[in-house]
């Protein structure tokens, strides 16, 4: 039977992304409206374990839609990795007189939400993360923001890259996964791309390809390099050895995660979190809110986990194939 909430609590986990503030707004004030009391849990669970808990009402969270970032803030927290720290986290929630939390970040964060509804407190879990790297969503919170972010740094670095007729590796976020190199090497006409997913080592074909371009008559060359694979000015250099085309490289890094959120990171983090907000009064836990389909559903933590992210080969295949 489904467990009555009275209390919840709601938290950012792992890398901010723009449209966190969305959510947490439409977290509270949906909440508020269905007739729960809303605590604001900042710092991710490393909060939570140092019990930086405060009250929030309707006017807590407003006039921070338009912005990037998280006002909870957030943190990595090594300890909540412990059953231990999971105990601790659950007991500190009874403390508090909440029983259940509300989580949005990617899927280290939903691993934590998962461990303290195994202790008892209701949990749901929310996708944020400009990664796009959650395999039970096709949206993200933050994606959007993020890729328009890079694709308009990259059309800059672009005009000069003709003006000059160099070639240009420029680094986009991604560690674990190559989204944001995809869909920036589609939308910005890019001469090659890597990504951790596909990572082949071959150096010589990036060079070959860029060579070809040179004699076709292309004054630019953009080489979107996702931050798993790295290297970017030690590969510039070798570019440049080899083709005699002066490369340079740019490092996007953090801007990528910053700013305020497009519209459509604020429209689907503020539905997400109106839905996150209603499992919550259904008494409902162990659940994720996707996006899949056209349509917004939720999907048990466990299932949600199990499943695996792959890149498309179609667009993989397209983002090779017409530069
Ligand atoms: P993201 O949520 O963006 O994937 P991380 O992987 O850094 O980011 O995870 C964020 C936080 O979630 C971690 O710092 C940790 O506190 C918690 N977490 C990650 N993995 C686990 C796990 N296996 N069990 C419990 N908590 C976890
Ligand atoms: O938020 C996701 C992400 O930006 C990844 O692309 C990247 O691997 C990681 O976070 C970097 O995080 P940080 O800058 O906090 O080390």
């Amino acid at each position: 039977m489904a467990k009555q909430v009275k209390t919840i609590g709601v938290l950012t986990s792992g890398g901010d992304a723009p449209g966190m503030n969305a959510a947490i707004r439409a977290v509270t004030r949906k909440a508020i409206k269905n007739g729960l009391k809303v605590k604001g849990i900042k710092k991710g669970y490393m909060g939570l374990l140092n019990e930086e808990i405060v009250d929030f009402e309707w006017r807590s969270v407003a006039d921070i839609i338009q912005r990037g970032g998280t006002i909870l803030g957030t943190a990595r927290c090594l300890e909540f990795v412990e059953e231990e720290g999971q105990r601790r986290g659950a007991e500190i929630c009874r403390k508090h007189g909440i029983d259940g939390i509300i989580v949005i970040g990617g899927d280290g964060s939903y691993r934590g939400a998962q461990a303290l509804s195994h202790q008892g407190i209701n949990t749901i879990g929310i996708p944020g993360t400009i990664d796009l790297d959650i395999a039970c969503t096709e949206y993200t919170i933050g994606f959007d923001t993020a890729v328009n972010t890079a694709m308009s740094a990259i059309d800059k670095v672009r005009d000069t890259s003709s003006s000059h007729e160099r070639c240009n590796v420029i680094e986009v976020m991604g560690r674990h996964a190559g989204y944001i190199a995809l869909w920036c090497s589609i939308a910005n006409g890019a001469d090659d791309i890597l990504i951790p997913e596909k990572y082949d080592y071959d150096e010589q074909k990036i060079i070959d390809n860029i060579i070809v371009n040179r004699k076709r008559g292309k004054t630019h060359h953009i080489i979107i390099n996702a931050e798993g694979i790295g290297h970017s000015g030690s590969m510039a250099r070798r570019i440049e050895a080899a083709t005699g085309i002066e490369t340079r490289a740019t490092i996007l890094g953090s801007i990528q995660r910053g700013g305020s959120p497009s519209c459509k990171d604020r429209v689907y983090a503020s539905t997400m979190g109106c839905f996150a907000a209603d499992l919550m009064a259904e008494g409902k836990t162990n659940r994720v809110v996707c996006y899949k389909d056209g349509d917004y559903t939720d999907l048990d933590i466990d299932e949600a986990l199990a499943m695996q992210k792959s890149i498309s080969e179609y667009q993989y295949e397209i983002a090779k194939s017409i530069l």
